[in-house]
């Protein structure tokens, strides 16, 4: 049985991906976070669909949710990895994920984040300053090897989303202009070792309009119509990631696949080489909820707070950009609808998934599913308070299993010691 992905993602209803979260929250102790293989392999496929025809290679942003389990379902599915740090490298190729499909992203290279991953061989590297690109030359050139990169391009267009994640304005400290790419092209003949063969743009993140992503991309394919123009070889275009998806019914109302993959055929219908995408929230965001169980209910002076087991440790977005999360109490008999804070124990007044919010009545041990956290949930967790991560699971029609379990507390405090030796610095 395979099942569609509103039945898959459907929390109305008591099952995900046809697992009932009751009987799973009954098997493990609550928070945690679940996803349905299911629905990821839809959206995998609807992104494939949407750009069949293309040359074109998906680059999964590892950032998204960089559990192995879900990376190896990326690799199953033919899908390459957007990496930025040499950890998200390390679990790519533990996914098996193969090098050749890995783009290395970040504005924060070190000297030995790109020696090793020239040493597996990456595909590309997406170049951010001309200090960078310097340093690509000189560590390829020391390792005897010719490294392939990309100019990563600011386009300079508000993506009209969260400040906190919009990276394509001049102001944002991501890529270059392409006055100075320009200028980089221009010099490139100078690299002995570096391949400078590309264009990136990434401009933000839960990008709900077509418009943003039409201004940049226009941008890009004129500069390397430009660069074609005079003799420089494009021959790969990597335009990112940053399609929204639906946190709010009735509210966010995303970009189609099919639409954004219309857009991107209509601008690059001149362009030969391969187009490189690097969705990550529009993979795996729907794909996964949060569960939590309501601790007790506090009434307050003028609010109610429901005080439930999960807390902004186990999910950031609500603290770091007021996200909105769908919050659906699984309890099966019919209750009266009330209002609430929901928080979570940790001990700080940010630790708060939603205010105000109406919803059925709930009583302590009541299970509630947070929705929408399949993306920048447990890939963005921390141990604050000293709460260890919460496990992880994935369903697969209707079974399931553990792809992390949870932190004991012994892990939880690993590499901590006490001074026992002191040393001369
Ligand atoms: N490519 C690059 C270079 C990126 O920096 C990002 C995300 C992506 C691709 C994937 O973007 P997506 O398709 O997921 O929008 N923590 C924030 C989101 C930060 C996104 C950072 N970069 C959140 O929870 O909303």
């Amino acid at each position: 049985m395979t099942l569609s992905i509103e039945q898959a993602m459907t929390h109305t209803m008591h099952t995900f991906d046809g697992v009932d979260l009751h009987a799973l929250a009954a098997q493990l102790p609550t928070p945690f976070h679940a996803y349905s293989a299911n629905a990821i392999r839809q959206r995998i496929s609807a992104m494939q669909s949407a750009f069949h025809g293309l040359d074109h290679r998906i680059c999964y942003a590892v950032k998204a949710n960089s559990n192995v389990a879900i990376l190896q379902l990326m690799a199953n599915h033919g899908v390459g990895a957007d990496i930025v740090s040499l950890g998200e490298l390390h679990r790519s190729l533990a996914a098996g994920i193969p090098a050749e499909h890995i783009v290395f992203s970040g504005v924060g290279k070190t000297a030995e984040e790109i020696a090793a991953a020239l040493a597996v061989g990456v595909w590309r590297f997406n170049v951010e300053s001309l200090d960078e690109l310097r340093l690509l030359q000189q560590v390829a050139q020391l390792h005897g090897v010719c490294a392939r990169a990309a100019a990563r391009i600011n386009p300079d267009v508000d993506a009209g989303t969260h400040e906190k994640i919009s990276t394509g304005k001049s102001e944002n400290k991501f890529g270059v202009s392409i006055d100075e790419a320009r200028r980089w092209f221009a010099n490139a003949g100078k690299l002995s070792n570096v391949r400078l063969d590309g264009l990136h743009a990434h401009i933000g993140s839960q990008i709900l309009s077509l418009e943003p992503f039409a201004e940049a991309l226009r941008r890009v394919e004129a500069f390397r119509q430009e660069l074609e123009a005079d003799g420089h070889v494009i021959t790969s275009v990597d335009i990112g990631g940053g399609l929204g998806v639906c946190y709010r019914q009735g509210h966010d109302h995303p970009v189609a696949a099919a639409d954004y993959a219309a857009l991107v055929r209509e601008v690059f219908a001149r362009f030969q080489g391969t187009l490189v995408l690097e969705p990550g929230r529009y993979l795996v965001a729907e794909a996964g909820v949060l569960l939590t169980r309501v601790i007790r209910v506090k009434p307050g002076v003028d609010r109610s707070f429901l005080v439930v087991d999960a807390a902004m440790n186990d999910l950031m977005r609500p603290s770091l950009y007021e996200a909105w999360h769908e919050i659906v109490p699984l309890h099966r008999d019919s209750r009266e609808m009330t209002r609430y804070d929901v928080v979570g124990p940790v001990c700080e007044t940010g630790d708060t998934f939603a205010r105000d919010r109406e919803m059925a009545r709930c009583q302590a041990g009541d299970l509630l599913s947070i929705g929408g956290t399949g993306a920048y949930g447990a890939s963005m967790a921390s141990t604050y308070n000293s709460r260890p991560l919460a496990a992880e699971v994935l369903l697969d029609d209707g079974r399931y299993a553990v792809i992390r379990r949870r932190q004991t507390m012994a892990e939880m405090m690993a590499g901590e010691q006490l001074p026992k030796v002191w040393n001369e610095a």
